[in-house]
């Protein structure tokens, strides 16, 4: 949470910041500020709000400068206020700092700087680093050697940006939070995520934590922190700028709805073998799941969904797989052993929670494999190894081609696991892989004929919206229902079919209406619980690949997906859910891609 970006070179830096905010929006979007430097010292502007009130104040208002940094908050330390809104300046307005992240030990350096006679401006805890940065300015240190000292005081994790009194530099460094370098003609970016200059350029340098980095309108350099110069390589990222963009759509989490066939190709591009039934996984060596005994899958919200899914298809395989959510997986403590595979999936891979899952389950022995969307990212340098979605970025809040590409990545795995594991594929992987190799065309037809729209319609006056699957199933109405309560802030549930008459079914009412899940697991028992829900009146909404069958003839409404194999069919009821969820939070005129309180990429436990 909490998005950074920089930038310098020869020409005025002000519509690259801005540009790059609007981008990293999705970060957070309590409040937002810039500051850039001319002649006449540091501009500084900040605004409670989205990143167009600061655009706005800046129209009113203009500022220039060729090199500065920018900030969109979502709030930890203070509240959402103009004086809390990054960038943090030191008293004598020569250093400005944006910063992503928790610096746990703020207190004790406020207090001390206190004593030295700083007066703090803001609750945050970012604002301990411009007055330490000043206080080694005050002391006879360089700009250089300012920030280093002033960020060896610092404990916790951080992104940090900083510009330095008249030096024509930006000064940055990482440390648990997120920071590419950018590396354009002439012009250098920083940023929590690459969307933020894509536009500008698609050279990017993944920094390391620990990296000190120092761009100047000339270059860069990059140093470890006993300044020891550190070699790293400049990526080519290969997304189409366009695919960072809104592209016509009115919401980008529509479009990202909408990507899904092309994301679903990545993600399956060279990995299966529809002859064979193989699964070809080039990053993993053969016999290289052998000795796995059991799998952790840890993840959070929506990933979390994804890791319960494969924990079912790893289990319908003989492996005995848990899914923890890794907020918990300290808490819950399970056995560790070096034969336990542990699985992080994170869309972004900088969930605080999941990072910290990984470094408990690897000080355990465990063998750690992240999946991720995002090249580079915290987690995959944490695990021994990854598996990539290659879903293209995903800038919309609510995840939602990421889930369909972690769920068809782990179906992937799972397979290939369990193979591994007992020296033969299951008995029907081949009609499996092909369902996988069908599965872009499957959404593509639900996109062209779903009817979730209409179902929004209908229903948009409820009290409640429940949702009810089993086995994989049940995952999908987890996230079915996350999704539907994320952006439309509606009161949604999902439970296990199963657990309804357990206490749920006390909720139901004739306006609550239930969507229930057929993919093929118990579904004789799902309507049974259908019927009993009916029973209390209650409209059902029933998501299936049935044509006709009892399913078709009692439920109140149906939202059809293509008939496929049982395993895969989760994955399409719940493209039915995204539009449900879509449409019901556009009908309410929810702001679909920014919803409350929330933010992309949670850096923070
Ligand atoms: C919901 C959503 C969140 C994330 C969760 C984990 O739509 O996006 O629940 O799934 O915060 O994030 P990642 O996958 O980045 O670890």
């Amino acid at each position: 949470m909490c998005g950074i970006t920089a930038c310098i070179g020869a020409d005025d830096s002000v519509d690259s910041i801005m540009d790059g905010l609007q981008r990293l929006e999705y970060r957070g979007y309590d409040s937002a500020g810039i500051a850039v430097k001319d002649q006449s010292g540091i501009s500084l502007t900040k605004r409670v709000g989205e990143v167009s009130e600061l655009v706005a104040a800046v129209e009113q208002n203009p500022i220039s400068g060729n090199y500065g940094i920018g900030h969109t908050r979502w709030a930890t330390h203070g509240g959402v206020t103009d004086g809390n809104a990054h960038p943090h300046t030191d008293e004598s307005g020569n250093v400005a700092v944006v910063h992503n992240g928790i610096i746990s030990n703020y207190q004790s350096l406020r207090s001390e700087l206190e004593s030295k006679g700083h007066t703090f401006s803001s609750e945050t805890d970012t604002e301990v680093v411009p007055h330490l940065i000043e206080e080694n300015l005050r002391n006879g240190a360089t700009p250089d050697e300012a920030f280093r000292a002033a960020i060896g005081s610092l404990s916790g994790s951080y992104a940090i940006a900083a510009i330095i009194g008249d030096e024509q530099a930006i000064y940055a460094t990482r440390s648990g939070s997120p920071l590419v370098l950018g590396v354009g003609d002439g012009e250098f970016f920083l940023a929590s995520d690459v969307p933020a200059f894509i536009q500008h350029t698609q050279r990017v340098v993944y920094l390391h934590d620990g990296d000190f980095v120092v761009t100047r309108p000339d270059g860069y350099t990059i140093t470890d922190s006993a300044g020891r110069s550190v070699d790293r390589p400049v990526e080519y990222i290969e997304w189409d700028p366009e695919t960072a963009t809104k592209g016509g759509y009115e919401h980008y989490m529509y479009k990202e709805i909408n990507e899904q066939p092309g994301a679903l190709r990545r993600t399956t591009q060279g990995r299966l073998n529809t002859h064979t039934g193989g699964v070809e996984l080039d990053e993993f060596p053969p016999g290289m799941f052998s000795d796995v005994e059991q799998v952790h899958l840890i993840a959070m919200g929506t990933s979390h969904h994804a890791g319960m899914y494969a924990a079912s298809l790893l289990n319908a395989r003989g492996i005995p797989a848990y899914a923890f959510m890794s907020g918990e997986y300290s808490v819950v403590n399970p056995p560790v052993t070096e034969n336990t595979l542990v699985v992080a999936v994170s869309q972004s891979g900088e969930t605080a929670d999941t990072l910290d899952a990984v470094r408990r389950a690897r000080a355990s022995g465990a063998r750690t494999l992240a999946m991720t969307n995002v090249v580079g990212s915290s987690i995959t340098r944490e695990c021994d190894d990854e598996m990539l979605l290659r879903a293209g970025p995903e800038i919309g809040v609510a995840a939602t081609k990421t889930f369909s590409s972690q769920v068809t990545a782990l179906a992937l795995l799972s397979e290939r696991i369990a193979e591994d594991i007992k020296g033969t594929r299951s008995p029907d992987a081949r009609t499996l892989m092909e369902a996988l190799a069908r599965l872009p065309g499957d959404v593509q037809e639900i996109l062209d004929t779903s009817m979730a729209r209409e179902i929004a319609i209908e229903y948009q006056d409820s009290d409640a919206y429940f949702f009810i699957g089993r086995g994989p199933a049940h995952p999908v109405a987890l996230e079915g229902a996350l999704k539907f309560k994320e952006i439309s802030y509606e009161h949604a549930e999902g439970f296990a079919a199963s657990e309804l008459k357990h206490g749920p079914l006390a909720l139901v009412t004739p306006v609550t209406p239930v969507f229930a899940i057929f993919t093929g697991h118990e579904d004789e028992a799902t309507l049974s619980n259908m019927k009993e829900v009916q029973a209390r009146g209650a409209p059902v909404i029933a998501v299936t690949n049935e044509r006709s069958s009892e399913v078709v003839e009692f439920a109140d409404h149906v939202l059809t997906i293509p008939e496929t194999h049982p395993e895969v069919a989760g994955i399409l009821a719940n493209v039915q859910l995204q539009l449900v969820a879509y449409h019901a939070a556009k009908l309410l005129e929810r702001p679909i891609d920014k919803p409350r309180n929330l933010a992309k990429c949670v850096t923070v436990e």
